[in-house]
């Protein structure tokens, strides 16, 4: 019974926290640059003046106007982190040097019919263009890379976004010159594929929020002594459950970070090797239960459901459980975690507290200390016949942003408005008859 009474107490402090970014983030003068560029055209944009700061609303009404009516596939190449200095340090875009970071970035661009180049945007939150895209476009983001784009068939008849995420340098196992180089190829290898396609699209780069450059040298000094333990992190593959031989449940995550006590230390449970057993998998459930050799089992249920309303499969992650020691805790969805049944499950962040995903639907005084941090996470428990990727994610990002936070509410008071009318409007025809039975019916006069 505790389980909506806990849902209903997240949502307002995670409303109130959105609102509060909201309007905070108004006074921030941190700047990210933008690159878009398009293969079938862009309206001009007057070039901003050196040192002009290009405001969010500028942003806003450019792209009203670049993405007016007709459908749109747009790709956001979505760096973790970016300056201009980036491009100075490492590039061509503004330096002109001969030793690019950006050889594909800068061929696009050149070789684009049109293209708008703003050095400096305002920053207003990382997840303010996502928004924003998703707002003129009136689509959710779809997760993918060059990979699942190959086999992803585009319906140029509605507007498609398709988000590419980067990463950025952290100082750890690459330079940052590689680290660019490697984005710039998955850009030109994108760019390609849309190419193959004949898919008409425009596309923007950018950065989640502004970096700082890391100077170079320092950044290779350290990188030796690290790079062999840092080279197991990179290549780690995604746990399989399979079935006679094909993979049937996959999961992967940056982090599995999982916390039993205020006093304990995290554990990153991604890092430890599990034991699947006890995961099942038929055609509507699918089970993954990962048992760790610290005494921890973590387990993930799934169903398949047919929703008639949407006439298709949808998959819904049920409840994510963690056992220790003979006490279980088990969490679902606060939103509804779920996917047209042929997607993966993809989100940023996986928590159950702060701006919670999971809400608790077993209370137990032993186990409401314990805390769960998933990061980078993406699951699939159906439709995986064809291969060990992934397919295409559906990205939970999307889901809890002030745009639709304030759509929602714009929503309801029109509702309110429209309820309170409509009740004044009847109770006024009752008295008007109760007055006067047999008078003549209330003409309305027609307009036409
Ligand atoms: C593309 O989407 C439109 C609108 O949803 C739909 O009518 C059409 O059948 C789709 N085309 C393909 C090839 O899926
Ligand atoms: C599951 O199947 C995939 C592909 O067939 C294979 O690469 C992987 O090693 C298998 N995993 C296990 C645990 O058998
Ligand atoms: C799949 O497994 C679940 C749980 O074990 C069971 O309830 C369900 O009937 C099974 N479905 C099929 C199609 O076998
Ligand atoms: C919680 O822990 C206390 C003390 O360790 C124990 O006595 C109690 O039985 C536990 N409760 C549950 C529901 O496991
Ligand atoms: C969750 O874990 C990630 C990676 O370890 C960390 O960066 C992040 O700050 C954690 N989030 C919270 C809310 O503690």
């Amino acid at each position: 019974m505790a389980g909506p009474r806990c849902a209903s107490e997240v949502r307002p402090a995670a409303f109130i926290a959105v609102f509060w970014a909201f309007f905070a983030t108004g006074s921030s003068t941190a700047q990210v640059p933008l690159l878009i560029w398009s293969s079938d055209g862009l309206p001009p944009l007057a070039v901003p003046a050196a040192g002009h700061i290009t405001s969010h609303d500028q942003l806003t009404s450019y792209l009203t106007a670049a993405f007016g009516h007709s459908p749109h596939t747009v790709l956001l190449f979505l760096q973790d982190k970016l300056s201009k200095d980036d491009f100075t340090v490492f590039g061509g875009v503004f330096g002109n040097k001969q030793d690019s970071a950006f050889k594909n970035l800068e061929a696009a661009l050149q070789s684009s019919s049109s293209s708008v180049t703003l050095p400096a945007l305002e920053w207003s939150g990382s997840s303010a263009i996502l928004t924003l895209l998703q707002e003129k476009l009136g689509v959710s983001p779809l997760l993918v890379d060059a990979d699942t784009l190959s086999h992803l068939s585009i319906n140029t008849s509605v507007s498609n976004l398709l988000l590419i995420n980067l990463p950025y340098c952290t100082g750890s196992h690459k330079s940052c010159m590689e680290v660019l180089h490697n984005n710039d190829e998955i850009i030109g290898k994108v760019l390609n594929i849309m190419k193959a396609k004949n898919v008409q699209y425009t596309a923007i780069y950018t950065g989640l929020q502004p970096s700082r450059v890391i100077p170079e040298t320092s950044v290779s000094d350290q990188s030796v002594g690290r790079s062999l333990l840092q080279a197991a992190d990179t290549v780690r593959e995604p746990i399989m459950f399979n079935v006679s031989g094909a993979p049937c449940i996959m999961l992967w995550a940056q982090n599995l970070n999982v916390k039993l006590s205020d006093a304990s230390a995290w554990i990153d449970l991604a890092q430890q090797t599990p034991s699947l057993e006890g995961s099942i998998c038929n055609g509507s459930n699918s089970q993954l239960v990962l048992t760790y050799t610290s005494g921890l089992t973590l387990s993930f249920a799934m169903t398949r459901r047919f929703y008639r309303v949407s006439a298709r499969n949808w998959f819904t992650l049920d409840s994510v459980q963690l056992q220790s020691n003979g006490l279980t805790a088990s969490y679902t969805g606060s939103r509804g975690i779920y996917a047209p049944a042929e997607y993966s499950f993809h989100c940023q962040s996986v928590t159950n507290f702060q701006n919670a995903l999971l809400v608790p639907n077993n209370t137990n005084q032993n186990t409401s200390q314990w805390k769960l941090n998933f990061t980078d996470f993406q699951i699939q428990g159906f439709g995986l016949a064809n291969g060990t990727n992934f397919s295409y994610a559906s990205d939970c990002a999307g889901f809890f942003t002030a745009g639709i936070w304030m759509g929602l509410l714009t929503s309801l008071l029109m509702l309110l408005i429209f309820v309170y009318g409509l009740h004044m409007i009847m109770q006024l025809n009752t008295m008007d008859r109760f007055d006067d039975p047999k008078g003549p019916s209330i003409s309305v006069p027609q307009s036409e």
